[in-house]
């Protein structure tokens, strides 16, 4: 009797049955060249099978991954799963995915920064078009042209794979282009929670607004000639190559956090120095240079960007090794993210020029959610699928609800004789501090920072 996927009754039953037992032994890979359950970064997928490389495999610009396979339960519409795969291809750098609920197979391709769809046929043709799928992603087919090279990501060989660079240091840009939708709560409350789960943790502000300078509590002078932070930040390290180091600029923030944590400050002045470093074409590549030299130093690194295009936002994401969008998931916010996705494309362009490999895309996060019930239980849902579905992004599980607290910790006074100076605190040290109102946040926050550990592999 033909052999007949139609007949898998669940999404195990197309993994095991049409996958595991049929398409993988078919196209000629063996044990040793696929995987199934493989995480790298946040990313979650279901088979990585591939032709030149064997366990364990390295992520790498020459040496693309084969073939990913996802398995989906028969009655699941494949279109609602092609922006995942889309996003899978093009952030992990593979050329092929095939697509299957057993009752139709599909098999895409990996474009530039897109994916196309290069075969099709229902489950019961599987066998009559192996000859076909074999051409397109059999292990022989595919074998050319792909040479090994090990000097970039390592994945190692263990039943839960993650990430494992050479240095163990990881840098996050919170970024999106629309002002507003909380970049800097993010950047400043994950950062602490993230030093409260014992990270060693840098937090680098680029944004002349210096909110993340003023949230850590660096900005406590109340006069110009005050100022200690003028002849000393995140412009100078991106104006000189040789001098201001990053322990050079970098100060604590005493008690904003407990721990305190390490934050390079940024200053208005960053506006006037655009025009500058504009002219200079190493600033763009100086924080990842001076990033380098203290990877033994930090555990992660989070970067505070500003809400647009510019040099200072182009600096962050080139250094960044991952990008986390925060949004609102509001219209303005959503059309934003075309821009985004763009200037990541422009910022891969860059990084490909210097031998980086691409920004990888932990996801929307979507920040200042309304905790009404009736807005959680129709309209958030809805505004989450418009950004996998039109947006072709990936979201990410933790959710960042509004909660006034949030501004209220960071907008904390101290007196002083007759003068008053700001005394912000991270809402993880504002809730240890039993504000109560400031615990549900805080713990949102923990959400968030294991859900990063994880995506970065440091969640040990
Ligand atoms: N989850 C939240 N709940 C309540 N208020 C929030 C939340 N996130 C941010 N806010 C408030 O919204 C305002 C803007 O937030 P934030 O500064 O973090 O946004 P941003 O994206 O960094 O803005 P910009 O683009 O100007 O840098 C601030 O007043 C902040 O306190
Ligand atoms: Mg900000």
């Amino acid at each position: 009797m033909p052999f007949n996927p139609e007949l898998c009754r669940n999404e195990s039953e197309v993994e095991s049955k049409l996958i595991v037992q049929y398409l993988l032994p078919q196209l000629g890979y063996t044990p040793d060249t696929w995987h199934q359950e493989v995480a790298v970064g946040s990313i979650r997928l279901d088979f990585l099978a591939f032709a030149a490389q064997v366990i364990p495999f390295v992520l790498d610009a020459n040496s693309p991954l084969s073939v990913v396979m996802e398995a989906k339960h028969p009655k699941q519409n494949l279109n609602n799963h092609v922006p995942r795969l889309r996003h899978y291809l093009t952030s992990l750098n593979v050329r092929y995915g095939l697509l299957t609920n057993g009752k139709e197979i599909r098999i895409y391709q990996k474009l530039q920064a897109d994916i196309q769809l290069i075969f099709q046929c229902s489950g019961k043709e599987v066998e009559i078009k192996i000859d076909q799928i074999k051409t397109l992603i059999g292990r022989e087919s595919l074998k050319e042209g792909q040479l090994i090279d090990k000097s970039k990501v390592q994945i190692e060989n263990n039943s839960n794979f993650e990430t494992k660079r050479q240095h163990s240091m990881k840098t996050i840009a919170i970024y999106h282009n629309k002002g507003g939708v909380g970049k800097t709560t993010v950047a400043v409350n994950l950062a602490a929670a993230l030093r409260k789960k014992g990270k060693r943790v840098l937090l680098i502000d680029i944004d002349s607004q210096a909110n993340t300078t003023f949230a850590t509590g660096l900005i406590k002078f109340q006069f110009d000639e005050e100022d200690d932070l003028r002849d000393s930040n995140i412009y100078h390290l991106l104006e000189s190559g040789d001098f201001y180091l990053i322990p050079d600029v970098t100060r604590k923030s005493h008690y904003f956090n407990n721990p305190e944590l390490d934050v390079i400050p940024a200053h208005i002045n960053l506006i006037e120095g655009q025009y500058k470093l504009n002219q200079i074409d190493a600033s763009k590549t100086r924080l990842v240079t001076k990033l380098k030299k203290v990877e033994q130093e930090y555990d992660i690194v989070i970067i505070d960007t500003p809400p647009s295009r510019d040099l200072y936002a182009k600096v962050a994401l080139v250094a960044a090794d991952y990008l986390i969008i925060p949004s609102d998931l509001k219209p303005f916010a959503n059309q934003g993210l075309l821009s985004v996705k763009n200037f990541i494309i422009e910022v891969n362009e860059f990084r490909e020029m210097i031998g980086k490999q691409h920004i990888i895309l932990m996801g929307i996060l979507a920040s200042k959610i309304s905790t009404n019930s009736k807005f959680l239980q129709y309209t958030f849902p809805k505004q989450r699928s418009v950004i996998l579905e039109r947006y072709n992004l990936p979201l990410m599980e933790a959710v960042i609800y509004d909660r006034t607290v949030l501004s209220e910790c960071m907008n904390q006074t101290i007196t002083v004789g007759d003068l008053e100076y700001p005394d912000p605190k991270s809402v993880i040290k504002y809730a240890e501090e039993l504000k109560s109102d400031a615990q549900k946040s805080a713990m949102e926050f923990e959400i968030l920072a294991d859900e990063v550990l994880t995506g970065i592999g440091l969640n040990k």
